[in-house]
């Protein structure tokens, strides 16, 4: 059975971007493949600063998961800072990254253009810490959306750069990125992230989720001419999750005139809350038995050491540090 990894951080509440591009996959491979996917809460690190909302985001992302069908018989699911052994191989792989390929990192590179106001060492070294994350499972595949392509191919280059000076450790993995739902959009009409604030959030409750769709930006063709479908971000995010038939017919609405944004966006709403329905249920359930969620971390903490150890191992007799 081939092997994948992925991670998402507890970084805020995910959304549909997360959903189609990454989380869904996750969900779906649980059944043809053996899957490790973690918490990345060391990555969160970089970007929450309050320890009760880290603490908190990275219990409530496990929940997703769970609610979203997650079957911890069949994945391996754990929160990275529960094996040093990621933090430790990142300071290994550092020091044979160039800091030239950091550099040009995407995430660094926004921050530099943004003017934040002196970015930390620990978004510069992000890329290391992803690239331990993975080659610590000699995976196959890496499930994730477009925006995350970069950063595993800079994982593919340490791990090659490593077996190539220290000999074969690593196995070197491809990304995973299912074309259709690469890129998401969000409601202002950017990339779906968390961090625009642009967000059409998996769980957030019916009056907020409402909020966030009606709050899509259309443009001003009134409502009695005809619009384009493609060009519209309702009826792209409605796509997702309508079938052919369903599609079809709001795309016809579209082209006759006479249907306005808010219905649109009124159909996609429901269309949301139907499609989540079971998972909204389930995790409300789930939320009432959090020492479940952490008996899944523990136990997935403890079959993720034993992968995650033995691949250590082999690096520090390579690199030569004692492994006792
Ligand atoms: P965010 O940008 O919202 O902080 P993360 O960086 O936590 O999202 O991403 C978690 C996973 O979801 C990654 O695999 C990422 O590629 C995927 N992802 C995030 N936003 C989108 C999007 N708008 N479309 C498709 N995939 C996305
Ligand atoms: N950087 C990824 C993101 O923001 C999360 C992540 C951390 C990850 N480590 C990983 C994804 C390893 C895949 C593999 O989405």
């Amino acid at each position: 059975m081939k092997r994948i990894l992925s991670g998402v951080q507890p970084s805020g509440k995910p959304h549909i971007g997360n959903y189609l591009g990454a989380m869904r996959q996750h969900i779906e491979m649980q059944k043809n493949y053996e899957c490790f996917l973690f918490i990345a809460d060391l990555h969160a690190l970089t970007t929450v600063r309050e320890p009760q909302t880290l603490r908190e985001l990275s219990i409530e992302l496990a929940l997703d998961y769970l609610a979203l069908g997650l079957d911890p018989k069949k994945v391996t699911y754990f929160r990275q800072s529960d094996l040093p052994e990621h933090a430790e191989l990142c300071w290994i792989l550092g020091c044979i990254t160039p800091f030239s390929v950091l550099e040009r990192g995407h995430a660094w590179k926004d921050a530099r253009e943004k003017q934040t106001k002196d970015p930390t060492v620990g978004l510069f070294n992000y890329p290391v810490l992803m690239a331990a994350d993975i080659l610590l499972y000699k995976p196959d595949l890496v499930p994730v959306g477009q925006d995350q392509k970069q950063h595993v191919e800079i994982a593919r280059d340490i791990g090659q750069k490593f077996n190539r000076r220290f000999g074969e450790v690593f196995k070197i993995p491809e990304p995973y990125i299912r074309k259709d739902v690469a890129t998401v959009m969000g409601t202002d009409g950017r990339k779906m992230s968390k961090s625009y604030g642009n967000t059409i959030e998996i769980f957030a409750p019916e009056k907020e989720l409402k909020k966030q769709i009606m709050g899509i930006v259309t443009d001003s063709t009134p409502v009695e001419d005809p619009k384009d479908p493609t060009s519209c971000t309702v009826f792209n995010i409605f796509k997702y999750f309508a079938d052919k038939k369903e599609e079809k017919e709001l795309e016809e609405k579209y082209k006759k005139g006479g249907c306005g944004y808010g219905d649109s966006k009124i159909k996609l709403y429901e269309k949301i809350l139907t499609y989540f329905e079971e998972p909204r249920k389930k995790r409300i359930e789930l939320s009432m038995n959090l020492d479940y969620v952490e008996e899944v971390l523990k136990k997935g903490a403890e079959s993720a050491r034993a992968v995650a150890a033995d691949t250590l191992k082999q690096v520090k007799d390579k690199v030569g540090i004692p492994t006792t």
